[in-house]
């Protein structure tokens, strides 16, 4: 990694045609919108914090796990993976990252809204894993996210940073959007698989397979178990090349990346207030999609 000392730290949001970002995920906008994406390309896209980190790693371990172990104990995961949209002075693109990665087949994560995917994902056909999350959980771990990452722009308090997340003032914008965009992207594609964190959690052997299915991979028993054993939350908290902590604009002392792992951690954000005032709002932002996440419990 090249410097940290350029990095902007606690940027303003900006309006990106329509979308609230921040500079450092637009300043390289035209490469990636002319980003020429192969057809054996796997892409993770979802909204931030999500679980991409953890998606991340389990197709880095289905496809080469087994044929490059080095691999796992020496390159962290943000540069097996490329981050598309990255443009952090100081570091080389995303794009540029894509470029230079040498795997077959090349992975690369995005939090981009729909709308902004480059072409040639849709031109190329190639495999795109869109990994959802509930809002509430989503809306929490993002908080905590913003707190100690100082890339991010001030999260403020908890009760501000909830009403943000309501209006769409987040860095990738609306979740609902988000969600829902993807979800009626996919309607129509078939080369998108659509998942859910709180469905990973319940029973990551059948998303493992189901995923696997979608990606034409047949791995062993004894594969898919270390795959599973690899990137149980515990294990990849303590990992160095997966649990973040090496980046020094990240601040540990404040929060972890990985945080808790869970589902329903919004009860203990949340108000009775604040709630019900969540609540009414999904409803009308969530009233003309037939997405449905299950009813967190
Ligand atoms: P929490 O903050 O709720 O703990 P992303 O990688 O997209 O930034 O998402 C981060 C979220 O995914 C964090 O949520 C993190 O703990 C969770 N996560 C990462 N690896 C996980 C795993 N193996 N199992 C469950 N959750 C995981």
């Amino acid at each position: 990694m090249d410097s940290f000392t350029e990095l902007p730290l606690r940027p303003p949001l900006i309006d990106f045609h329509g979308v609230s970002m921040v500079r450092h995920f637009t300043d390289n906008w035209e490469n990636i919108q002319n980003f020429q994406a192969r057809p054996d390309d796997i892409f993770i896209a979802s909204f931030p914090k999500s679980g991409s980190t953890w998606m991340s790693y389990i197709l880095d371990l289905l496809y080469f796990g087994q044929t490059d172990p080095v691999r796992q104990t020496s390159i962290p995961i943000y540069e097996r993976v490329a981050f598309l949209e990255s443009s952090y002075r100081g570091f080389p693109p995303g794009t540029e990252q894509a470029d230079k990665l040498t795997t077959t087949p090349r992975i690369i994560k995005t939090h981009l809204p729909v709308q902004f995917a480059p072409k040639s994902f849709w031109e190329k056909n190639c495999k795109v894993v869109y990994l959802s999350r509930n809002s509430k959980d989503n809306a929490v771990s993002y908080f905590h996210f913003a707190r100690m990452n100082k890339t991010q722009p001030e999260p403020g308090d908890w009760n501000n940073f909830l009403q943000r997340f309501m209006n769409g003032k987040m860095v990738f914008g609306s979740w609902y959007d988000h969600v829902t965009g993807w979800w009626e992207k996919k309607q129509t594609q078939s080369n998108i698989h659509y998942m859910f964190y709180e469905d990973m959690i319940e029973d990551l052997g059948r998303e493992l397979d189901r995923l696997c299915s979608f990606l034409g991979l047949s791995p062993s028993e004894e594969e898919k178990e270390r795959v599973k054993v690899g990137t149980h939350f515990d294990n990849m908290k303590k990992n160095d090349m997966v649990n973040y902590t090496r980046i020094p604009v990240l601040d540990f002392k404040v929060s972890t990346f990985m945080r808790k792992g869970k589902v329903g951690d919004w009860k203990n954000h949340f108000t009775v207030a604040q709630n019900e005032q969540f609540d009414e709002d999904y409803k009308i932002k969530m009233k003309n999609t037939t997405l449905q996440f299950r009813t967190v419990v």
